[in-house]
């Protein structure tokens, strides 16, 4: 505790960044350290899981060691882990050697202090991360949650509990733009690559096809335009034309996010409210759709900062503490789950 206000440590340690978070009452955060493998992975052009996990097991005390001393500086007082009220810890869905080594740390941290261990899902961390900075924001709302590995719609009814309303059937979003990036020869990560390169094309060049499945649908599917992109680029190299590559990013973003921001205004027309989560919440063209077509439909839309829509530890530490305040609170049979559903 700290003036009166519940301190939770948080661990996150899923994919490719190592971080480690102190906040108070789950929304102020003293301070959230990411230690990202990015540079490090670029050389095989995607994330390495064993090479992540040596990574992770590298950094983490350090990244501790640093959070709590930013943390002090930023409370004006000295933090020990006397001070913390609970220790939370993603325990899935990520990259099994890489959760491990959050997991077996925040284990090793609560048995040692004597603290509480709560595991976090790692995607109702990322839909947290907008409580952080919207202290108006409160459930219910609807999510976007869109991600590398998530493309879903979720209802979030209260703090601990959401609904899937319909997820990707193939590909995730971010997947896709990784992928189409990497076609496009301009490298990993893909989605921060298109969304800057998409600025100079024009987004109607190529009518690439936008998927919206059955009438009514909250699914997607996203590994069709995919391919599309592969026979576009193919064909017209076959044909001996020169392609713009700004051109085609900007067509298959527009198409993705066409039918992405279709499907998310339509979900919060009820609850007039929307909030977007993961990884491909920064892309800047996604912002701009959806800021102009909520405000049209009258919906209220909360986005995190880009540092909160990247895997981070504060968001997992702001899960913890609703999860903590309802006494879910885990022994030290806490495992790595890396399928864990969105909803568990
Ligand atoms: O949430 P996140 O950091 O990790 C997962 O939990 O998956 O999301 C990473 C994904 C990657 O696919 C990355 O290319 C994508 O988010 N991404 C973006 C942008 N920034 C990151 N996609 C589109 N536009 C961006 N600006
Ligand atoms: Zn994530």
């Amino acid at each position: 505790m700290i003036d009166g206000k519940t301190l939770g440590l948080a661990i996150e340690s899923s994919c490719d960044e190592t971080s480690v978070a102190l906040s108070l009452n789950g929304r102020e955060v003293l301070a959230n350290i990411i230690s990202s493998q990015i540079a490090i992975h670029t050389q095989f052009g995607g994330v390495v899981p064993e090479i992540a996990s040596r990574h992770h097991l590298q950094n983490i005390n350090t990244v501790t060691d640093q959070c709590f001393a930013e943390a002090a500086d930023r409370a004006g007082r000295k933090i020990t882990m006397d001070d913390v009220d609970f220790i939370a810890v993603t325990y899935g869905p990520g990259l099994v050697g890489a959760l491990l080594i959050g997991v077996a740390t925040a284990k090793a941290y609560a048995l040692a202090a004597g603290k509480p261990l709560v595991g976090v899902n790692h995607m109702q961390g990322h839909i947290c991360a907008n409580f952080i900075e919207h202290p108006e924001l409160e459930p219910p709302f609807m999510s976007l949650v869109v991600s590398g590995g998530h493309t879903n719609i979720v209802q979030v009814d209260k703090y601990n509990h959401c609904i899937s309303l319909g997820g990707t059937r193939d590909d995730a979003a971010g997947e896709a733009f990784d992928k189409v990036a990497r076609v496009l020869g301009l490298g990993y990560p893909g989605g921060p690559k298109i969304d800057k390169t998409a600025k100079e094309g024009n987004p109607e060049a190529v009518a690439f096809k936008r998927v919206f499945l059955e009438d009514g649908s909250m699914d997607f599917s996203f590994s069709g335009i995919k391919t599309g992109v592969l026979n576009y680029v193919n064909g017209e190299k076959q044909k001996g034309h020169e392609i713009s590559v700004p051109d085609v990013a900007a067509s298959f973003q527009q198409a993705v996010l066409d039918v992405i921001v279709a499907k998310a205004v339509d979900a919060a027309r009820r609850p007039k409210k929307l909030a977007v989560a993961g990884g491909v919440a920064s892309n800047s063209r996604l912002r701009e759709m959806l800021t102009r077509e909520c405000a049209d439909c009258g919906i209220e839309l909360y986005f995190p900062s880009p540092v909160y829509c990247t895997d981070n530890a504060a968001m997992i530490g702001c899960a913890g503490y609703y999860k903590y305040l309802e006494g879910g609170i885990d022994d030290l049979t806490l495992d790595a789950i890396p399928g864990l559903p969105m909803e568990a």
